[in-house]
């Protein structure tokens, strides 16, 4: 990871002083000092050889950005609207199980402090706190990830909870019928506290067919976005069966090691879509710029989940807050930098053509 040079300093800053925080790597320093060694595994790692894990953010570093100047007019409107409702940014904060290992606080922690950023959050199948108490504290939207698990019945208990619960979304996430070589988890023989309680979990995802699926979009009232493409062809199958949006996604990297990173596959993804429905991109975002990447090859908007964990586990709320807060500030200097005053200004001439 990179700014390593800072670990020195930030080592010796108490959990609630972020003031040395400047980017989304800094968090990564900071949680390794304040998360449990076993929770810093679970969150740190990738699968296999880690290649996909990280050429996720390194894929961005080999796309260049297509400098303007003075071609904006106006105030600068970053505002995305998606299934209804008006995010401030193309930017929202991924599922990510089990959040009470991470924190005290949990899902409410990141809950809140993406509200005070203004920033709608996906919660996970394997949240660590019921919808109920999320909604309590949920000033932003709420969106919910699916993971089929034993059976169909079961799958449609969890929908109905969720639809109760006045979620906005589901995103079912089919990259999942395996569980993965992790190697960190292994040598720190991670296992899950047994006082955790994981209100939608009762096992692990199963194998399921796209006629299932279909069914279970077929069943909710809320749109539902298929996560976990990559190819294609998958991204057809999705709009084939109705589904209303596409996450582009290898799970962090955390699945099929050497699976291409998300950034190299999203344009044929975004082409076989044809805008039909959105397509919205997870895995290595980092900065501002890599936002402004994936809005120019053609994503609606972006979700991360890692940095978010890891701002969790070193500051709670507070440093969800702030690293959202970053990351957006740095989406807004790489729009006015290369000219455009809205998201609908983001096209591929933002990307530099070698
Ligand atoms: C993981 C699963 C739980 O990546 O989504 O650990």
């Amino acid at each position: 990871m990179k700014n390593k040079s800072l670990q020195h300093e930030l080592e010796n800053y108490p959990i609630n002083d972020l003031s040395q925080v400047t980017n989304l790597f800094d968090f990564e320093v900071l949680a390794k000092k304040h998360m449990s060694q076993s929770a810093f595994a679970y969150v740190s790692t990738g699968a296999g050889e880690e290649i996909t894990f990280n050429k996720n953010h390194s894929a961005f570093d080999d796309i260049f950005l297509n400098p303007r100047v003075l071609n904006q007019a106006g105030e600068l409107d970053t505002k995305v609207s998606l299934f209804g409702d008006t995010l401030d940014y193309p930017i929202m904060v991924d599922p990510f199980a089990f959040q009470r290992i991470m924190h005290p606080d949990g899902e409410l922690a990141t809950v809140k402090g993406a509200g005070k950023a203004n920033t709608a959050c996906v919660i996970s199948s394997f949240t660590s706190t019921s919808l109920e108490d999320i909604q309590q504290v949920a000033t932003t939207p709420i969106w919910f990830q699916l993971y089929i698990q034993k059976d169909k019945q079961f799958a449609k208990d969890v929908i109905k909870q969720v639809e109760a619960n006045g979620c906005r979304a589901i995103c079912i996430t089919l990259d999942s019928v395996a569980s993965a070589v992790r190697n960190k988890e292994q040598k720190i023989g991670f296992n899950l506290p047994d006082d955790l309680v994981t209100p939608y979990k009762i096992g692990r995802p199963v194998p399921v067919s796209w006629q299932l699926v279909e069914e279970l979009i077929a069943y909710t009232k809320l749109p539902v976005l298929i996560k976990g493409i990559v190819s294609a062809e998958d991204a057809q199958r999705a709009i084939d069966i109705g589904a209303a949006g596409i996450i582009v996604s290898n799970h962090g990297g955390r699945k099929l090691d050497t699976a291409p990173p998300t950034i190299e596959a999203l344009p044929r993804v975004v082409e076989r879509v044809e805008k039909r429905i959105p397509v919205l991109l997870d895995g290595g975002i980092r900065r501002g710029t890599d936002v402004l990447k994936a809005l120019g090859l053609g994503a609606d908007a972006v979700l991360l989940g890692k940095p978010i964990a890891q701002a969790l586990g070193a500051a709670g709320a507070d440093g969800v807050e702030k690293a959202l807060k970053i990351l957006q500030h740095e989406f807004e200097m790489a729009m006015l930098l290369t000219g455009r005053g809205s998201i609908d200004q983001i096209d591929s001439s933002v990307i530099w053509e070698s």
